[in-house]
């Protein structure tokens, strides 16, 4: 039974109120593993922000992963999941020093760093912990970027490698191309820029033997993107190119790659309008919107695809998607093309493809009194949902 038909008929027969997400588990443990086999020994740390839903981390235990977490929240969550704390990486370089303290106490040994006064919050309450330099990098932007918000340039990231290290500390570098990168290249712009940095870290005594290549890798909505196999290839080539005495040891963070195509997301037209007489455009309102999942059509950077369950046949127009609440900026494609048939009416259903990241873990607790996305999950974890 393909992952769609198994979620299907769970919203088939269940019929639970819209809008859902429904996550198969078993297609999660299947990108794990094919992601697993492509990069070899790279550790995989998966981000919990893409998708925390507790059967999800279950699969991902199962599966043998770590995990990517940005908060003590995350932390107690995988831990209650049965994750292994020295599995996790607190990824985030925004951190107060009473969170590095709840992570280390609950043994947390690796963490991500970009300033210097986060590295001497380490220093004192993480010590001997391994920690990972954040680089910037001068790389093709992904669909949704980090801007300049994360990271240090090369120089900045040395000393603080140096600094680290006096302060007793185990010094790596790390890099994220940003979410939903198309380009495989931006991550030889990454590992070029560590490789460079590893020898200036030993020029000045200081070894370095582990790199973060974090998450970014694409999944494909309404376009094709490359490959897990195919990104593996390419950093493997990077690899073998600017670390051609040994490739150091890897760890990455995929988030939206292992659980996107899980996830089906079930909505139902709330209206249809039509407001001018002289655009054709009608609009079409659904029960999900920017803030209860669909955070991710901000700037209209992620356009999924749209699976309408009645088929009505006839002609098809174009329209502008909204949500369903109150808020002007509530608007999901107003420039992305979609059209749809002339015959939609309130009441009609659509299945979102590739919902299972950035969804649920993005929306509002009761914006407009609208609850967040639902999440339900099938496959060998789903009756832990
Ligand atoms: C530090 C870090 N690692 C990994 C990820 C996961 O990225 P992706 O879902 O694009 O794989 C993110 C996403 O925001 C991140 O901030």
């Amino acid at each position: 039974m393909t992952s769609l038909t198994r979620i299907r008929r769970f919203l088939d027969e269940r019929e639970p109120p819209t809008p859902c997400l429904v996550v198969d588990t078993d297609l999660v443990a299947a990108r794990a593993a094919e992601v697993a086999a492509a990069f070899g020994t790279a550790r995989i740390r998966y981000a919990v922000k893409a998708n925390p839903a507790p059967p999800v981390l279950d699969t991902l235990v199962a599966a043998g992963a770590g995990f990517d977490v940005a908060s003590p929240a995350e932390i107690r969550l995988c831990l209650a999941r049965g994750a292994d704390p020295a599995a996790l990486a607190y990824g985030n370089t925004v951190k107060k020093p009473a969170d590095i303290a709840f992570a280390y106490e609950r043994g947390v040994r690796e963490f991500t760093t970009d300033a210097e006064s986060d590295l001497e919050n380490l220093a004192r309450h993480a010590p001997g912990s391994a920690v990972s330099v954040r680089v910037l990098l001068d790389a093709p932007d992904s669909v949704t970027p980090f801007g300049r918000k994360f990271g240090c340039e090369p120089s900045v990231a040395l000393d603080l490698v140096l600094r680290a290290a006096a302060l007793g500390l185990r010094p790596g570098l790390a890099f994220h191309v940003g979410s939903q990168q198309p380009d495989p290249s931006a991550w030889e712009i990454g590992i070029a820029t560590a490789a460079k940095l590893f020898a200036e870290a030993a020029a000045a005594g200081v070894t370095l033997d582990r790199l973060n290549i974090g998450g970014g890798f694409a999944v494909g909505y309404r376009s094709e993107v490359p490959a897990i196999a195919e990104y593996a290839a390419k950093i493997g080539d990077a690899l073998r190119t600017h670390f051609p005495d040994g490739a150091p040891e890897l760890t990455m963070e995929p988030g939206r790659v292992l659980v996107a195509a899980a996830g089906v997301l079930r909505t139902e037209v709330v209206l249809v309008a039509r407001r001018s007489a002289t655009d054709e455009r009608r609009w079409v309102y659904l029960d999900v919107g920017r803030y209860n999942g669909l955070a991710e059509a901000e700037n209209e950077a992620i356009a999924y695809r749209f699976e309408p369950l009645e088929e009505r046949g006839g002609p098809s127009g174009p329209v502008i998607l909204a949500g369903p609440t109150c808020d002007g900026d509530d608007v999901l494609y107003q420039r992305t093309a979609y059209e749809l048939p002339l015959s939609l009416r309130a009441g009609d259903r659509f299945d979102i493809l590739a919902a299972g990241a950035y969804t649920a873990s993005y929306s509002s607790v009761a914006f407009n009194g609208i609850e967040p996305l639902r999440t339900y999950c099938v496959g060998r974890y789903g009756d832990a949902a």
